[in-house]
C-alpha cells in the first residue's frame, strides 16, 4: 500500500522530520567489544554486497534532495574501508549537506587523522571505554589503549576542534572509569559521552541488571563537580549534554534505556548492504541496494525513502515486554 504523502521534505507519521542519516560503510571491525561483537568467528558480509562509494553517493544525494543535511559514517570500525577520505570528500560536495561526521574506534586516527580532516570531516565520535589498560583489554578484547590514546592526540593536533568520546556504561564495570574519563575529556578538549548499554550485542548477554544508567554517572560526576543541563541538547543529538560550572568542558549521557529519547529522533540509517532501517532497533529493512542495482530512478528511490519513513517505528520497545532484538548485531547496523 503507498500512503500520499504532500510533504517536500521527509516527515515521519507522528511528525518527526529527518534530517540525519547515518551510514555504515562495513560491518568489519579490528576490535571485539563485548557489548557488540562476539568473541570469535564473525561471519562479515561478502564484499560484492556491499555499496560503492559510487552508490552510497547515489543515496547521499537523493536523500539530499528530500532535507537530508546531516550524515555520520559509522561501521564495524569505518576507517578499515579502503580510501574512506575519497568518500568524505565526494559526500562533502552533495548540495545541502552541512555536516559530514564519522563514529570510530579511533586505532587507525593515527595514519587517517590528516587524510580526513583534508577531506573536510567536521566531527569526530571516538569509542573509549576505559583508561585502564587492562579494563580496556576485557571490554574490547583488544590489547591496544596506546594507539586509541595515540590516535584521539593526532586528530586534536590536526586540528579537529568537535571530538567526543563514547563510553559504554555497563554497571560493574565503567563505575571506576567514569572519573578518569571526565578528567581526560576535559584537559584535552573532548567531550566524553555515556552511553547506556542497549541490547545490540552479539552475545546476547545483555541484560537491564547490567546497565548503568545516566542518572547514576550524573550522581557520581556531582559529588565532584557541579553540572549545568544544556537546553534542548536532546533535539539536536541523542545525548543530554552538560557543562561543568566551573567553564571547564562538557558531557553528555545517552539514556536510551531508562529515558528513551525516540520523540526527538531526527535519523534514519543504512547498513553496509544498502539496507535502509528507520530505527536501530528495526525488525524491517528497506532494500536499497536492489533499488539501484536493478536501475530504479532516482525518483522511485526518493519515494521509496519516504514511505519508509512515513512508518518510521515510534520507538524502540526495550522497556515493553514485547521487546524484539533485531537480526543485527550493532556491528552490522552501525550503531
Ligand atoms: P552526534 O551527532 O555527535 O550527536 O553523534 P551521535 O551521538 O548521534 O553518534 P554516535 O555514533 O557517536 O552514537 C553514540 C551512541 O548513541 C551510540 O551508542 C549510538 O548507538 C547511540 N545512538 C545514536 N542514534 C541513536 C538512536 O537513534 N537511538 C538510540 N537508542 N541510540 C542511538
Ligand atoms: N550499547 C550501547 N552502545 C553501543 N555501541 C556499540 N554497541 C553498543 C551497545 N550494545 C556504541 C559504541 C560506538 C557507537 C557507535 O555505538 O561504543 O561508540
Ligand atoms: Fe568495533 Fe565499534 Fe563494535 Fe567495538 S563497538 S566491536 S569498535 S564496531
Amino acid at each position: 500500500m503507498t500512503i500520499k504523502s504532500d510533504s517536500p521534505k521527509l516527515v515521519d507519521g507522528m511528525g518527526r522530520t529527518i534530517v540525519n542519516l547515518r551510514i555504515s560503510v562495513t560491518d568489519r571491525c579490528n576490535f571485539r567489544c563485548t557489548y557488540c561483537m562476539p568473541a570469535d568467528n564473525v561471519e562479515f558480509m561478502d564484499r560484492s554486497n556491499l555499496l560503492s562509494f559510487e552508490e552510497i553517493l547515489r543515496v547521499v544525494t537523493v536523500a539530499s534532495g528530500l532535507g537530508i543535511n546531516r550524515i555520520r559514517l559509522t561501521g564495524g570500525e569505518p576507517l578499515m574501508r579502503k580510501d574512506l577520505p575519497t568518500l568524505i570528500k565526494m559526500i562533502n560536495g552533495v548540495e545541502g549537506i552541512n555536516d559530514v561526521a564519522l563514529t570510530t574506534n579511533a586505532f587507525f586516527l593515527k595514519d587517517q587523522a590528516q587524510s580526513l580532516m583534508d577531506a573536510g570531516l567536521k566531527r569526530l565520535n571516538v569509542s573509549l571505554d576505559a583508561l585502564d589498560p587492562e579494563k580496556f583489554r576485557d571490554v574490547n578484547r583488544r590489547d591496544c589503549l596506546q594507539a586509541v590514546l595515540d590516535g584521539l592526540d593526532t586528530a586534536r593536533k590536526v586540528g579537529f576542534k568537535s571530538i567526543k568520546i563514547n563510553a559504554v556504561a555497563v554497571r560493574n564495570f565503567s563505575e571506576n572509569e567514569i572519573m578518569g574519563l571526565i578528567e581526560y575529556g576535559r584537559s584535552d578538549g573532548f567531550e566524553v559521552r555515556f552511553i547506556e548499554f542497549m541490547p545490540l550485542d552479539s552475545d546476547k548477554v545483555w541484560e537491564r541488571e547490567k546497565v548503568l544508567f545516566g542518572h547514576e554517572i550524573i550522581d557520581l560526576i556531582k559529588e565532584k563537580y557541579e553540572l549545568v543541563p544544556v537546553d534542548n541538547s536532546l533535539e539536536i543529538g541523542p545525548a543530554s549534554e552538560y557543562t561543568f560550572a566551573d567553564g571547564k568542558g562538557k558531557i553528555g549521557i545517552i539514556t536510551a534505556v531508562s529515558n528513551p529519547f525516540c520523540d526527538h529522533c531526527n535519523r534514519i540509517r543504512m547498513t553496509a548492504d544498502g539496507k535502509l532501517r528507520t530505527c536501530l532497533f528495526s525488525t524491517d529493512e528497506t532494500n536499497l541496494k536492489e533499488m539501484i542495482r536493478s536501475g530504479e530512478s532516482d525518483a522511485n528511490i526518493a519515494e521509496t525513502i519516504r514511505q519508509a519513513v512515513l512508518i518510521k517505528e515510534p520507538g524502540h520497545k526495550i522497556n515493553l515486554d514485547d521487546f524484539e532484538r533485531p537480526d543485527r548485531a550493532m556491528h552490522a547496523i552501525g550503531g
